[in-house]
């Protein structure tokens, strides 16, 4: 396969859907404004793929597939691929401030997908010059391990492109659904708002970080628990998510983000990625972690 992906957004999200198609056999180019975000997405690629050669789980040496990815700095360096996919913070104003500048880059061959956990597909489109080549594709973290993608159309995006990124997530070995282009999606409609009301229990001394994450664990078989995986996320997300929900549904009190989690945001706790968030963790990997509660 020569098709050249462009993953714009080196973070944790960009980071594994980079990983993911260069297990599929893609060619990937990454790219962010820094050198510093793109080593660090290289030494997080390397890490998860070490795991994955001790465990077994893949085809070829991790070498061949980390050679597939180029981490460039310029988003020119972008221009020979076809199919583009952002993954950039999750903020309306960054994001289509990146699709205007990727709209030079772009042909009516091209394909763009963002990575959105939440905003409007219609909305982002109107950046582009090809609106009908234009989808959501939204990876859940990790990506290398989830199996979900959700495929979500806006108002312009055609049925050829559709059911171009429905193949292209069974060819990474994914699993598919579609959904209608609403506050989101499917999954974070329903999860994120549960990740909420573990926060306020937390907030209002009902137990503490890591009972709360037991009952999900063990009461309802969740193979981790809100607040571990609300750090897994990272609490902006979260939060940007929680705000997405409460602007878009018109709903005030339904999805009022939780004082601690805006608390928490503010002080920068942001979860692994920060090294501390409603847990401590000695690297950014997912062991390590000691339980600190409501104090940190
Ligand atoms: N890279 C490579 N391998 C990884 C990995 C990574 N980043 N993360 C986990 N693994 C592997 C481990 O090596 C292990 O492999 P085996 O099963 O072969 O032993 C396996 O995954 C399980 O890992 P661990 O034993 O370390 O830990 P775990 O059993 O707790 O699993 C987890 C970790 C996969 C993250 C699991 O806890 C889990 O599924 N958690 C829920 C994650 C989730 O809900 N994600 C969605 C978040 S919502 C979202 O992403 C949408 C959004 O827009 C916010």
């Amino acid at each position: 396969m020569n098709n050249m992906i462009a993953v714009i957004g080196a973070g944790q999200m960009g980071s594994g859907i980079v990983q993911v198609f260069a297990t599929a056999g893609f060619r990937v180019s990454v790219y962010d404004i820094s050198r510093k975000i793109l080593d660090k997405s290289k030494i997080r690629i390397e890490h998860s793929l070490a795991r994955l050669t001790e465990k077994g789980h893949l085809e070829e040496p991790a070498e061949v597939i980390i050679n597939r990815i180029k981490f460039v700095e310029k988003m020119s360096d972008l221009s020979d691929s076809r199919i583009f996919i952002e993954s950039a913070f999750e903020n309306f104003d960054i994001k289509t401030n990146i699709l205007y500048k990727l709209a030079q880059y772009l042909s009516k061959d091209s394909y763009v997908a963002s990575n959105t956990s939440s905003l409007s597909i219609t909305a982002l489109s109107q950046m582009l010059p090809y609106p009908d080549k234009f989808i959501g594709f939204h990876f859940m973290n990790p990506p290398p391990i989830m199996q979900l993608v959700e495929v979500i159309r806006g108002y312009h995006t055609s049925d050829e492109t559709y059911n171009y990124f429905w193949n292209l997530a069974k060819r990474l070995g994914k699993y598919p659904i579609y959904s209608k282009n609403a506050p989101g999606f499917v999954l974070n409609r329903v999860l994120i708002p549960m990740i909420n009301e573990a926060i306020y229990a937390l907030y209002e001394n009902i137990s503490t970080a890591e009972q709360i994450d037991e009952a999900l664990k063990l009461g309802a078989n969740h193979p981790m628990g809100p607040l571990a995986l609300a750090d897994l996320i990272g609490l902006d997300t979260v939060l940007a998510i929680l705000k997405t929900l409460q602007k878009e549904m018109g709903e005030r009190n339904k999805y009022k983000p939780c004082p601690l989690l805006e608390e928490y945001v503010e002080k920068g706790f942001l979860g692994r990625k920060s090294r501390k968030g409603f847990y401590e963790y000695t690297d950014i990997s997912l062991v390590s972690r000691k339980v600190t509660g409501r104090d940190c």
